[in-house]
């Protein structure tokens, strides 16, 4: 079993490149969500061609405009996009005992845990690490995201699943700066205020003087706005 062995301040692609000779590309995965974390592609590809793995948690629920990028990104880096479906009986259960708007009534953990959740605990059982977007500047919830973790949320006591945050230490700025350095492909919605990209009905454009998540389920508390995709984040572990 690989051992955790980053530095507190390796750089986004001194992470991505461990990560990448650590484990075998049947292994290890880049969450994609459609967003920004585009980067982590492009610093995969100039690492190592087009020999990575990414998938994607396609809720139902994205934006078209969130569609059409992850094609564009697809064909841009000759990659293949593994688009991970719901389970249609527990998606068709949902809505039909509560429509398809339940999250603006009771929260956003059933639907979430339907739509994404459910997804990821699938995907990471076939993986032992995945890497993923997180930055600590997001949010309150992840001030403490480092570079490499033990994913404590997915693990079992079988199974351990590594969890790289490359971009953990930088900001948004320094995001932004690098898709526009190397000509990165982006979502054409961050154009239209929004900063932080999920699912369509869960995601308003924000002003510029708005945290970079305040336009995330925007009718719920700050503290709870993890989808579970990164519940570690909000326990003590
Ligand atoms: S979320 O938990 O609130 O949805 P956020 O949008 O900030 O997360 O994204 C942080 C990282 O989580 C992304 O960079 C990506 O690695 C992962 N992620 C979020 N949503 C998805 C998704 N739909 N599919 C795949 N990965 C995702
Ligand atoms: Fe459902 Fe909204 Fe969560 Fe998407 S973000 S899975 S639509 S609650």
């Amino acid at each position: 079993m690989p051992s955790l062995a980053l530095e507190v301040e390796s750089t986004p692609d001194e992470v991505v490149a461990s990560a990448l000779k650590r484990f075998e590309q049947d292994r290890i995965a880049i969450s994609f969500s459609g967003a920004e974390d585009v980067v982590l592609i492009d610093i995969a590809a100039k690492l190592v061609g087009n020999a990575f793995s990414v998938f994607t948690l396609d809720t139902g629920r994205l934006h078209a405009e969130t569609y059409e990028f992850i094609d564009r990104v697809r064909e841009h880096y000759d990659i293949q996009i593994e688009v991970l479906s719901p389970d249609n009986w527990d998606v068709e259960e949902l809505v039909r005992e509560k429509g398809l708007f339940s999250f603006y009534k009771d929260g956003h953990t059933q639907c979430c845990g339907i739509r994404k959740i459910a997804s990821l605990e699938r995907k990471l059982g076939e993986l032992d690490a995945w890497i993923t977007g997180q930055r600590r500047d997001q949010s309150a919830t992840r001030t403490n995201v480092p570079h490499e973790q033990v994913d404590t949320a997915f693990s079992t006591r079988t199974h351990e699943i590594v969890k790289f945050n490359p971009l953990a230490s930088w900001i948004a700025d320094d995001v932004w700066s690098y898709i526009r350095k190397h000509k990165v492909p982006y979502n054409v919605l961050h154009d239209q205020g929004y900063k932080s990209i999920g699912c369509a009905p869960c995601t308003r454009p924000i002003k510029a003087d708005e945290p970079e998540r305040a336009g995330r389920w925007w009718w719920e508390h700050e503290d709870d706005k993890e989808c579970g995709l990164h519940a570690q984040n909000l326990s003590s572990d």
